[in-house]
């Protein structure tokens, strides 16, 4: 019999069974860990949900009202919906911005603070579609209006147009009915354009100041050719739709 070879296999058994000893082990450390950290996150995640459901019942309300108009008018007064959740990120960069101490973070106090963890956006062909769609919501009695923000009659000093709605809206779960707060846009074409360029521009580094400058006065410019240009189709709109009525 060679003593070194049954040493040998004897060693590899060893080894083998002390593998499956640590990775066994392991296992069970990396699920206590995962237990764990899924009990913290399972919290948010729910919170999180609770905006998507908002944000699918806002949508429906004004898929509902397109469909509506569309049948009545033959046109529709929307012409794209955007949907947006805030990401940890940005929430956590938006409590930074309006001064909430890291320490005193909580989902109550995420909820209370923050207005535009869910967003949507309309696009309307004309200024008038967006104001009709925004009264037609408002007046529905299951919404609650907090804030309305109006940049086209008075737009941001940058030019910036667009109706600002921050609404809540209950949610209705397995046992409960919840209010759920949204933030609301409501812009015409020409004003998605407009601030889609100016968006892109603000979040671009390594511009030159002096070159940002000047962009930042084109753009300023563009925003009044823009809203010029919401006033021209809308009275051409309106000449077209009373040539049909002759
Ligand atoms: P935020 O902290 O950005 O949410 O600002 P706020 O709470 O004062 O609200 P406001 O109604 O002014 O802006 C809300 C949102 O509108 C922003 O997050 C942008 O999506 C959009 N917005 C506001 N101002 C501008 C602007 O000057 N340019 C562009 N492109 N978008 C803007
Ligand atoms: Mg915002």
């Amino acid at each position: 019999m060679d003593l070194t070879r049954i040493k040998k296999k004897q060693y590899i058994k060893i080894m083998d069974l002390s593998l499956d000893f640590f990775k066994k082990r392991l296992e069970k450390l990396e699920d206590r860990f995962f237990g764990r950290v899924n009990k913290r996150i399972e919290p948010l995640q729910k919170f999180m949900s609770y905006y998507r459901c908002a944000l699918m019942e806002i949508e429906t309300k004004f898929k509902v009202l397109n469909e509506e108009f569309s049948f009545l008018h033959e046109r529709n007064p929307i012409d794209s919906i955007k949907t947006r959740i805030k990401d940890f990120e940005s929430i956590r960069k938006k409590l930074r911005k309006i001064q909430i101490p890291i320490n005193t973070v909580s989902i109550e106090s995420i909820e209370q603070n923050i207005h535009d963890i869910a967003g949507i956006r309309i696009i309307c062909p004309f200024v008038d579609d967006v104001y009709m769609l925004a009264d037609c919501l408002i007046g529905q009695d299951d919404l609650k209006l907090i804030e309305r923000k109006d940049y086209i009659v008075k737009p941001k000093e940058n030019g910036y147009r667009s109706l600002h709605l921050i609404v809540e809206i209950p949610i209705f779960l397995q046992n409960e009915k919840r209010p759920v707060k949204v933030e609301i846009q409501l812009r015409t074409i020409a004003m998605e354009f407009w601030a889609n360029l100016e968006h892109r521009l603000r979040y671009k580094k390594n511009i030159d100041e002096k070159i940002m400058n000047e962009l930042s006065n084109e753009l300023s410019k563009c925003a009044e050719m823009s809203a010029m240009l919401d006033l021209k189709m809308k009275s051409i709109h309106e000449r077209i739709e009373n040539n049909n009525l002759n």
